[in-house]
């Protein structure tokens, strides 16, 4: 029997409560569709820097490694605010993304028919989206040496007498494999590509359009491909967002685009994300599976946080690193079922109100509509 390996990361706020209902639903495979997964379970972010002084350790990147695929809860809060940079709990999720070279971020934003109405946008506007934002996850901005904070004493006009600087820097290949990608995953969707950058004002904006064309003229001239500034773009998303299928952009520019999108679909802990990498000698591709919320220090604690970000992102380990396709379809129709049986965590509370269940209650819920369906 074929035996599943996974790490799951919780991390820290609401990262070990998502990730306590995602253990139920691993365990309903288990049980009731005998599958076997080798679940593992270490630190990372601020857990791992009350453990071990730095955000992941090596043995931990060296199992992340080695895994079919990991599950990260989230990083990040209050606490670790004011650490040094190079020990801030977000490094440890960005040496992940790096060393584990998952360019590919993919981040679909569907929008539950009977979450249409708790939307911040009209019914009309979000009622059946379905796209997908693939991000750059690898390089860029967040990537792109200078890099720092330094004096600038020997300039009397800079006030205060630092500099921050960062860098956006893309080569070529970093942009041509992650465009593959995109009209890999378009084919199988709607066929159609739009790709965002700021060619107005930003050389790597210009390259970044020049090799996405060129990937789809040599390769995909079958996939319909549309170029966009950006901040049109996010101004095009709250407009009309169904205008879109799949949408291909930078790092910096696919996070802030990507919160924007989750809010169509009604709450920000309803949206997962697939972060892929090369093919492994499996043909699997290396992956981590992580919800695009944060640690939301806000509701840590407290048992408010809405687990289908993550469990959703369960289901896509199930597609892309297990070959699980049905397993899959089953837990996002699960998922479907019980927000149309208009179970509701508080974020997903419009403004008609009603009572909310809590983060358990809704992974009981949807266990139990895996078993209904
Ligand atoms: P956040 O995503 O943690 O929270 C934004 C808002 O959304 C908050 O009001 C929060 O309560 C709400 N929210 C988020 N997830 C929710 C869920 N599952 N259910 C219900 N409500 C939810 O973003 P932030 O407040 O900007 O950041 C908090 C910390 O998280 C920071 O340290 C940040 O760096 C980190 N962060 C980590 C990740 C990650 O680990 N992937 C992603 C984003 C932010
Ligand atoms: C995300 C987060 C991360 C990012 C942070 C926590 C490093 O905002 O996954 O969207 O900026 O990529
Ligand atoms: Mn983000």
């Amino acid at each position: 029997m074929t035996t599943y390996s996974l790490l799951i990361l919780p991390g820290d706020g609401i990262g070990p409560e998502v990730m306590a209902e995602v253990r139920k639903v691993i365990g309903w495979f288990e049980t009731n569709r005998g599958l076997s997964f080798d679940v593992s379970e270490d630190l990372v972010g601020g857990a791992a820097y009350d453990k071990h002084g730095k955000p992941l350790s090596d043995e931990t990147m060296a199992r992340a490694q080695s895994v079919d695929a990991v599950l990260l809860g989230a990083v990040g809060g209050p606490k670790y605010d004011n650490l040094d940079f190079s020990v801030k709990p977000e490094r440890g999720l960005l040496r992940l993304r790096k060393e584990m070279d998952l360019f590919a971020n993919l981040r679909p934003a569907q929008c539950f028919d009977a979450l249409a109405d708790f939307s911040s946008l009209k019914r009309d506007v979000v009622a059946g989206l379905d796209i997908l934002i693939v991000r750059e996850l690898t390089s860029g901005v967040y990537f792109g040496e200078p890099r720092g904070i330094h004096s600038d004493d020997n300039n009397p006009q800079n006030e205060g007498g630092r500099v921050g600087i960062n860098t956006q820097r893309y080569t070529s290949g970093e942009i041509r494999r992650v465009a593959r990608a995109a009209f890999e995953l378009a084919r199988k969707r709607g066929n159609r590509v739009c790709s965002m950058e700021k060619a107005n004002v930003m050389e790597s904006g210009i390259l970044w359009r020049e090799e996405v064309q060129w990937v789809h003229d040599n390769e995909y001239a079958d996939v319909e491909l549309s170029h966009m500034y950006a901040d049109n773009g996010a101004m095009q998303l709250v407009r009309n967002p169904r205008q879109f299928d799949v949408i291909v952009t930078d790092n910096l520019f696919g996070d802030l685009l990507s919160d924007a999108a989750a809010m169509l679909t009604g709450s920000l802990g309803m949206l997962p994300s697939a972060s892929l990498g090369a093919p492994m000698a499996n043909g699997r591709p290396k992956a981590m599976y992580e919800p695009v919320h944060g640690s939301a220090p806000d509701i840590a604690g407290q048992g408010k946080a809405n687990p289908i970000a993550c469990i959703l992102s369960f289901a896509m380990a199930l597609r892309y690193s297990y070959d699980l396709g049905a397993e899959a379809d089953l837990l996002e129709r699960a998922v479907e079922k019980v927000l149309a049986d208009g179970v509701r965590t508080a974020d997903l509370m419009g403004p008609q109100g009603g009572k909310p269940v809590s983060t358990a209650e809704m992974g009981d819920h949807i266990v139990k509509a895996l078993s209904e369906l």
